[in-house]
């Protein structure tokens, strides 16, 4: 569990259901739309599903107990042989209701410093489509440095032809000496 100044950051339950229901019903972002779940029976055995796991995040409010949104990342390999597992690429996603007033930031900076002090996290990256301000700012606000941009690097979902939709997609990343010199700091 991580604890912030008005939110407490910890692994999904079963009860937590229908809060998630709230946010991904009808995920904004076309990076999602796998993600979205149709009623509450599908949102609780994701919730299930995630429950464990101890980088799978669920956002909660310290004043409403609510869910407001996710935040997760899972070690990867940056070796041949997948034995250095110090690279991480978080997601994050808020409820509409919980967005613009700095949740995000204040789950995302400590998730961080979870990943960067207690997880051995050498490297975060994260890619966010270009189109996507909120979550450039946030990378940016993070003190991630802007990579580069892959343009139609990946699609989620397709036009009404059934053609792939394509995206431009911007790589971020900070690494954690540059977080122990205080980059992402308020
Ligand atoms: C991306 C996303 C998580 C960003 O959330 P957010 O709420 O905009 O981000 P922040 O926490 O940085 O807060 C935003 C604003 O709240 C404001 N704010 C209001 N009250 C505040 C407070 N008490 N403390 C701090 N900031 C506050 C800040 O000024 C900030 O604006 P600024 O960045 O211009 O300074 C959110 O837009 C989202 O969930 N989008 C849909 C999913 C998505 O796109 N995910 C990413 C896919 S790549």
């Amino acid at each position: 569990m991580i604890e912030t100044k008005r939110l407490i950051l910890r692994p999904f339950r079963e009860s937590d259901a229908a809060d998630m229901l709230e946010y991904l019903h009808a995920p904004e972002e076309n990076c999602f739309a796998c993600m979205k779940l149709a009623g509450l029976e599908e949102a609780a055995a994701e919730a299930r599903k995630r429950a464990g796991d101890e980088l799978y995040l669920a956002i909660v409010r310290k004043d409403t107990g609510k869910v407001i949104g996710e935040i997760f990342a899972h070690p990867e390999a940056t070796d041949p042989d997948n034995e250095v597992m110090d690279t991480y690429s978080p997601c994050w996603m808020l409820s509409k209701d919980g967005q613009g007033k700095g949740y995000a930031y204040e789950a995302a900076y400590a998730f961080f410093d979870h990943l960067f002090r207690e997880r051995g996290a050498r490297r975060i990256y994260a890619y966010t489509e270009d189109h996507n301000l909120r979550s450039r700012r946030l990378c940016e606000k993070l003190g991630m440095r802007r990579e580069g941009l892959f343009m139609e690097f990946v699609s989620f979902v397709r036009d009404p032809d059934g053609d792939p939709i394509y995206e431009n997609t911007m790589q971020y990343a900070i690494l954690r000496k540059e977080w122990e010199k205080g980059a992402g700091m308020d």
